[in-house]
């Protein structure tokens, strides 16, 4: 939410170069008509981000990001919208109007703003009591598992002290409702003792967003009490399905995958051993909107599942999970010791690198983990086995996938192709044909299946690279199409709103972010702007390209309209074959 006018934004937008700006932060240099360099938003080592000065707009066309002037400081420095409108104001010198702020805006802050706002209060004040007197306990159990200082600080690392009011009696003298504490998540209410701290008696490990906001807690008792640990409840800030502990830091890392493990813990032993790429759910199972978040930062994951009955378990459901939002997953070996934690205490960061190194692919792991439940002595056994085999490589896709795994399972049972293959073909049929696994994750699938690149939507997008591209093209285009003739509904809102830019005044496609709130939208938006049109022989040719496309879109939204018309309504039907006939003869004249 913005408390600022759209003219003062502008204003500031106006005097922030998007070249001048991100040079402040990373290396820019110029390539062709654009700048480029390399992406602070992922691990990367090539340049893959590219700025467009006359647009004011960036993108990377590695991992997606991108936006304007105003998003790119938001996404670099952690900042909200309004926060990163004063960062750019203090650098242009505009001085932000003080009644900005009004009263009416600072009520209107939402919920959110406001438990972030406790979240960090409280995680300062758990900070400074580790390193009081009545903190002693709580330091002494972490530097008793080898944490450093600098590690403590890194993590924010802090400590409940044992009364179970402490937090409580320090938020309510800074004046904050009870009702606003309850919905914090910070407290705990019953009917006898009213309410009190939700965490006492622990150290406290604060869990961050990406952007290194506090959205909630885990805290550990000191020794072997339980529950061992508790986490904060589920917030209108914290969604334990949507989060990952240490990747606010991990995303930063520049390492080629990224680590996941179990617990708070292995996470701060990992990285204070130098593995910086490592994270961890949030004491719940691995879901699939952390997988679609993983894929974000890497193509790799590799797993350090405790090495018992249920990290094993664990593991196997994540490798689906993984697999489905395009990632690759392979899991280290930690044997003898139980976690990465342990591990790195016995044996070091190279001992651990070498794992790394060695970690297996999780079709053998699955494998190995399937080989515990037979008898290779017992010819029934064996039989059966592999069967269970054949039915895990119908899994896969039938071609060149099927294939692969096949191969590489015969190498590993000392068998030919063929019979491995024949025997696979067998079971097929017996069990009905192509048996496909069942939906693991949903949630990843349709977010794919919504986003097909077809045919009709690259016409769209296209179409909007042209209309932001210059005022010129802007104005024939304009002629020809309207905006609710885009049947995509982000390119429609963006036809919009260029519209509305032109009727007030100019086009500045960089100020269309603001419009778009949702991450995916300004990633969509920003490659739609940043798109070249297609290099083309000349003038001529060109223009040719952009009447087929005008035509194609106006004969796609046609479409459309048939198909969700009343099939019954004749007159209607009529009405379009006609609208048809009139699009495929328009003379789209461009001068
Ligand atoms: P240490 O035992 O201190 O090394 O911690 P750890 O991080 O290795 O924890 P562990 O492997 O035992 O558990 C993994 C994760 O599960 C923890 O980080 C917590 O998020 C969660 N967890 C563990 N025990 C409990 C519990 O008793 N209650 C809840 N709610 N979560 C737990
Ligand atoms: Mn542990």
């Amino acid at each position: 939410m913005s408390f600022y006018s759209q003219d003062l934004v502008e204003e500031i937008r106006s005097r922030s170069d998007i070249v001048d700006v991100i040079s402040g932060y990373i290396k820019l240099q110029r390539k062709g008509s654009n700048y480029v360099g390399v992406c602070p938003f992922h691990n990367d080592r090539n340049p893959s981000m590219s700025v467009n000065q006359p647009r004011q707009i960036y993108h990377c066309f590695s991992c997606g990001a991108g936006g304007d002037v105003f998003k790119f400081v938001m996404e670099y420095e952690n900042l909200s919208f309004p926060e990163a409108v004063k960062v750019l104001a203090d650098r242009a010198g505009v001085a932000l109007p003080k009644q900005e702020y009004s009263k009416e805006a600072k009520k209107q802050v939402d919920l959110k703003a406001q438990i972030m706002e406790l979240n960090k209060l409280a995680a300062q004040y758990y900070y400074y009591t580790l390193r009081q007197p009545a903190g002693e306990q709580g330091l002494q159990y972490l530097l008793s598992r080898q944490l450093s200082g600098e590690t403590l600080k890194k993590f924010g690392l802090g400590y409940a002290d044992k009364y179970s009011d402490s937090l409580y009696r320090y938020l309510k003298d800074k004046g904050y409702t009870d009702q606003l504490l309850k919905e914090s998540g910070l407290m705990q209410v019953d009917e006898r003792r009213g309410m009190y701290d939700k965490f006492w008696n622990r150290v406290i490990f604060p869990i961050m967003d990406i952007r290194n906001r506090v959205i909630g807690f885990g805290g550990r008792v000191m020794g072997d009490g339980k529950p061992k640990y508790l986490n904060s409840p589920e917030t209108a800030v914290f969604d334990k399905s949507r989060n990952l502990y240490g990747l606010n830091l991990a995303r930063m890392s520049r390492k080629p995958n990224i680590i996941l493990c179990e617990g708070y813990m292995d996470v701060i032993a990992m990285h204070q051993a130098g593995f910086s790429q490592a994270v961890a759910s949030l004491g719940t199972a691995f879901t699939a909107q952390q997988s679609v978040i993983l894929k974000r930062y890497t193509n790799e994951v590799l797993l350090t599942y405790d090495s018992d009955e249920a990290g094993v378990r664990a593991a196997l459901r994540a490798l689906p999970i993984l697999k489905e939002a395009g990632l690759t997953a392979k899991i280290i070996n930690m044997e003898p010791y139980k976690d990465p934690d342990e591990f790195i205490k016995a044996r070091g960061a190279e001992a651990f690198q070498k794992r790394i190194e060695e970690a297996e692919s999780s079709f053998f792991f699955e494998l190995r983990m399937m080989e515990r439940g037979y008898d290779f002595s017992d010819p029934q056994s064996k039989t059966a086995f592999f069967t269970a085999l054949s039915e895990r490589l119908l899994l896969f896709e039938a071609g060149v996938e099927r294939k692969t795994y096949t191969e590489a399972a015969a190498e590993r049972y000392h068998l030919t192709y063929d019979q491995l293959s024949s025997m696979v073909s067998q079971i097929g049929r017996k069990t009905g044909g192509l048996k496909r696994a069942p939906a693991p994750v949903p949630a990843a699938r349709e977010q794919r299946k919504k986003e097909p690149e077809n045919a009709e939507l690259r016409s769209q997008r296209l179409l909007i690279t042209w209309m932001s591209s210059d005022e010129r093209a802007f104005r024939s285009i304009c002629k020809y199409i309207e905006p609710e003739e885009f049947t995509d509904p982000l390119c429609r809102k963006v036809a919009e709103l260029l519209r509305e830019q032109w009727a007030s005044g100019r086009l500045t496609p960089a100020s269309l972010f603001q419009y778009f709130t949702e991450e995916e939208e300004q990633k969509k938006v920003a490659a739609m702007l940043y798109d070249t049109i297609p290099k083309l022989s000349g003038e001529e040719e060109e223009k040719k390209a952009l009447q087929e496309t005008i035509r194609r879109v106006k004969l796609y939204s046609i479409a459309w309209q048939a198909e969700h018309m009343d099939q019954n309504d004749l007159k209607k039907l009529q009405e379009i074959l006609q609208r048809r006939r009139e699009i495929e003869k328009l003379h789209i004249s461009l001068d």
